[in-house]
């Protein structure tokens, strides 16, 4: 593996359309990339929550979220 391979690489998956599977497919692509071996960090800066809940937290029960960092 070159040094290139192993820099941080950030993917943003959108669409301007609602409902369109962009937090599904998030999921998913997170899931089979570390799946491969990747280290994978999911960022979900939407308040819905829904990746967050896709990963079976509870928004509620957080104790810090994105929210605090911003
Ligand atoms: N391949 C699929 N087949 C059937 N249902 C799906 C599929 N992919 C996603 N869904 C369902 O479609 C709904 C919308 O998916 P998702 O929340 O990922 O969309 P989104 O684009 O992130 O929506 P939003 O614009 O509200 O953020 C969810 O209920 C999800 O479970
Ligand atoms: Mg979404």
């Amino acid at each position: 593996m070159s040094t290139s391979d192993k820099q941080c690489r950030i993917i943003a998956l959108f669409n301007q359309a609602g409902g369109v599977a962009k937090s599904t497919l998030t999921q998913n692509l997170g899931y089979h990339l570390a799946k491969r071996e990747h280290r994978v960090l999911l960022i979900d800066l939407d308040p819905q929550a829904s990746l967050t809940k896709f990963m079976g937290l509870v928004p509620s029960q957080l104790q810090k979220t994105v929210a605090d960092a911003i």
